[in-house]
């Protein structure tokens, strides 16, 4: 039997930092309405000239460094992304050439804020069936881009980055298991609904949000995926070492949390210093914790990502 596993986790943050403080010099709002809501003090913003895929490069070096795997032995690259370099060819697409990876399977998967979580778990297939044996799975944004940063309720939530993990083939696992879900009749409530035509974005490019539906929804579909899927691996929630939401909201992390019944401090939490950098803040989540030492060979950390579509999934993963 073969399964996938983890053996390298890298992550990058560009080197623009934007407290709430400098936020609220610019957009109508404070430090305190930011934190009490949401937890967020600051997030970090690429520069103009900086691109998802570079983001996704740094990431991905760190990664592949840790795993002491070279760009030619990788046959699989996948990269999680609402905030493509360009229309096309896709970010993963780019990343190769960055990489100077030739001929490798590369493409991008839109899921938004559960785009890791559908994308590691679609490297998983590939490799459990032999399609593949050496992946590298990106989460990588510069969400900065597409927000409107005169609108108050969505400008201050969100964050760039990028996070990567490099997945080999073995005998052990590994990827325990994986559900992922989609419910399109979701679509208004998180959507950036601007479409290219004759040349030009027709209608809002811009993130629009109706926050107390998405907490809603965020809530309890977390609940449910993380139960579904460590049924699916004939494990309990009690036998789970470390808790890794998508990084939206400090309050949706607790209350998700609670639910689950796994204490807060084995939930790890970048919102407060990342925000929300939708398909990347599992991987940037992940990689700060392996970076810090709370998360070692051998533990079980449940993933679960949510987001617009309405997507949401979990991967219990075996370090
Ligand atoms: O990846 C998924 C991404 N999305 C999310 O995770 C969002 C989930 N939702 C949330 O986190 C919360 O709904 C928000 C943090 C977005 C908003 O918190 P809320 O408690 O649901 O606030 P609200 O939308 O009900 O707004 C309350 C008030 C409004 O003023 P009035 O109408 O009561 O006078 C807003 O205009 O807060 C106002 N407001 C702000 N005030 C200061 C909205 N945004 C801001 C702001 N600063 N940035």
């Amino acid at each position: 039997m073969t399964y996938s596993r983890i053996i390298g986790t890298g992550s990058a943050l560009p080197t623009r930092l934007v407290t709430n403080h400098e936020l609220a010099q610019t957009v109508d709002t404070s430090d305190e309405w930011i934190t009490t809501r949401t937890g967020i003090r600051q997030r970090y913003l690429a520069e103009e000239s900086q691109t998802t895929s570079d983001l996704a490069l740094e990431a991905s070096r760190q990664a592949l460094d840790q795993a002491g795997v070279s760009v030619d032995e990788l046959d699989l690259i996948i990269v999680a992304t609402t905030t493509p370099d360009q229309v096309f060819p896709s970010t993963a697409c780019l990343l190769q050439n960055k990489l100077g990876n030739k001929g490798a399977t590369a493409f991008d998967i839109q899921a938004v804020c559960s785009g890791f979580v559908y994308a590691l778990a679609t490297a998983d297939s590939f490799i459990r069936a032999g399609q593949a044996r050496t992946a590298l799975v990106v989460g990588a944004e510069t969400l900065s881009r597409i927000l409107d940063w005169q609108d108050r309720s969505t400008c201050v939530l969100f964050g760039d980055g990028a996070g990567a993990v490099v997945l080999r083939a073995g005998d052990q696992p590994g990827i325990l298991a994986s559900t992922l879900h989609a419910d399109g009749s979701y679509s208004d409530i998180l959507a950036a609904p601007g479409k290219m035509c004759g040349g030009k974005i027709v209608g809002n490019p811009f993130v629009e949000m109706d926050g107390q539906a998405v907490f809603k929804f965020a809530v309890k579909v977390l609940d449910d995926v993380a139960r579904e899927t460590v049924d699916k691996a004939g494990l309990a929630l009690s036998d789970i070492d470390w808790l890794i939401p998508h990084q939206a909201n400090l309050r949706i992390l607790d209350s998700t949390a609670k639910k689950l019944g796994i204490p807060t401090e084995r939930v790890v939490v970048t919102v407060d210093r990342h925000a929300n950098t939708s398909a990347a803040s599992i991987p940037l989540a992940l990689d700060t914790a392996v970076r810090d030492g709370r998360i070692k060979p051998g533990d079980k950390v449940l993933l679960e990502g949510v987001g617009g579509g309405f997507t949401w999934g979990a991967v219990l993963v075996q370090m």
